[in-house]
């Protein structure tokens, strides 16, 4: 059951529209589906690598202290009881005893089942982390576990990236991909799933100046999503109390956001000290520490974690971005995600099927389609197939009428207020490329002119 903060966008509507219109499905749906597993569509798929290519080319590629990793997913079990999984990765499970359904226990508000008011069994600790075997044989000794977090491949690679690239601390590795944990409770969409992506860094530091660090780490990924479109009152910084901080934590920030469900996190920044290097070095037998030229000393590093769910974002992206606007035609819903992140940058619509426009649009679609992902419709009127491209973010769509058939300039169209422009055709991919970089639509390219919805200057 989805819980539903009022005043916010419906989850229910975000979730239908995620169906709807190829976002986000059920996993296997045909059969039932997979709690807690989802698989994304067409436009879904484009959305999810936006996130993740926006994400890489702020923290790795605009800065020249950090760098890159993929780790397989599959690692040597003992990296699991070196960073404490094996040990300590549980959440404490209670049975209702009448339903059979199970629950977190620190969940739990009055001791009784939730769904049937029955009795709950006592606690006991339950291992989020997922086994599997390798090889043919199914034993003890051929257990491994689906990491639960990107983060222990960066730890168990430090010394290789380091000796690969020479870099000097301070210097991080980033790293996104699949991590799989056994949630006991589930729902809420793609809030908390058990096959989810993370996008994770570990930036390494001197020791003494990692409070420094961590503060400027949780700047700049506050940052990240407002920059990227969320509404900073939709977000907020939330200090671990040193009750909650992990095994692993010195001090620990979580960002929130004001998901329909309430406030909770998107992304968690801790400085994890020395705590993985140390043990990874005691558990491996090998040097784990980096050596300074400057000072001829011999230290392990300290470590700001940065861990963000791609997942999340995507919930945050799209219920900040959602919104409904009443007009004459009745509902234009909108997505008003960042262009940088929205699946399609640009439609292109002829004015009408009539085959005299057919040429010339097919040629401007061409044209596009090989810098951004471009969707052709002509299909229905024109008026849907703008509420269409609105309702999937697609920040400008370009027509194409029989006028532009006389004078080779086409219409763009914004999707956020409605306004257009007419452009020469030779200068529309310059346009278009100048706008999505966020140049004012009253910025009239040469040969450009004011169109509607401008207010008269
Ligand atoms: N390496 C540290 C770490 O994994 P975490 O707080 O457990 O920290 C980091 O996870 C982020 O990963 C969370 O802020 C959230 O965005 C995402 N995440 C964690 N568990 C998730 C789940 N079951 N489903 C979706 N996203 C999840």
């Amino acid at each position: 059951m989805i819980e539903q903060v009022p005043g916010k966008v419906d989850m229910d509507k975000l979730v239908s529209l995620c169906k709807r219109r190829g976002f986000i499905f059920p996993s296997s749906e045909i059969y039932g589906g997979l709690s807690a597993c989802y698989d994304y569509g067409p436009l879904g798929v484009e959305l999810k690598n936006n996130v993740k290519k926006a994400w890489w080319k702020t923290v790795v590629q605009e800065r020249d202290d950090m760098v890159g990793l993929d780790a397989s997913i599959l690692m040597h079990p003992q990296t699991w009881v070196a960073s404490g999984h094996v040990e300590g990765f549980a959440d404490p499970l209670v049975d209702c005893k009448q339903c059979r359904q199970r629950w977190r226990a620190d969940q739990i508000k009055d001791g009784k089942c939730p769904t049937c008011g029955g009795e709950l069994t006592e606690p006991r600790m339950f291992n989020l982390m997922f086994k599997t075997f390798v090889g043919p044989v199914e034993d003890e000794a051929s257990v491994v576990y689906l990491r639960p977090e990107t983060a222990q491949g960066i730890f168990v690679n430090f010394q290789n990236v380091l000796s690969s690239t020479r870099k000097k601390l301070p210097f991080g590795i980033a790293q996104m991909g699949k991590s799989f944990r056994n949630e006991i409770t589930t729902g809420n969409f793609i809030f908390r799933m058990r096959e989810f992506e993370q996008m994770e860094i570990e930036y390494f530091v001197k020791p003494g100046t990692d409070e420094g660090w961590f503060k400027q780490w949780v700047e700049a990924r506050f940052n990240w999503y407002s920059d990227l479109g969320i509404k900073k009152e939709n977000l907020r910084l939330r200090q671990h109390g040193k009750d909650e901080l992990a095994h692993y934590a010195r001090d620990c920030y979580d960002i929130e956001y004001l998901f329909p469900i309430g406030w909770s996190e998107l992304e968690g920044i801790a400085n994890r000290t020395d705590f993985d290097l140390k043990q990874h070095a005691k558990y491996s037998g090998k040097d784990l520490s980096y050596f300074d030229d400057e000072t001829k000393e011999h230290f392990i590093p300290y470590v700001i974690e940065p861990s963000a769910g791609v997942d999340r974002s995507i919930l945050a992206f799209l219920a900040d971005s959602y919104d409904e606007e009443k007009d004459k035609e009745g509902l234009r819903v909108i997505l008003r995600l960042h262009p940088a992140l929205a699946p399609i940058k640009v439609a292109v619509l002829p004015l009408s099927r009539n085959e005299k426009l057919l040429p010339l649009s097919k040629e401007v679609y061409d044209s596009l389609r090989s810098c951004w992902m471009v969707q052709y419709d002509d299909a229905q009127s024109i008026g849907r197939r703008y509420r269409r491209q609105d309702e999937i973010g697609t920040p400008f769509c370009v027509t194409i009428d029989f006028q532009s058939l006389e004078d080779k300039q086409v219409t763009i169209r914004e999707r956020d207020k409605m306004r257009q422009i007419r452009v020469p055709i030779e200068v529309l991919k310059p346009t278009l490329e100048a706008k999505l970089c966020g140049e004012p639509l009253d910025v009239l390219p040469p040969g450009g002119k004011k169109w509607l919805g401008f207010e008269a200057s």
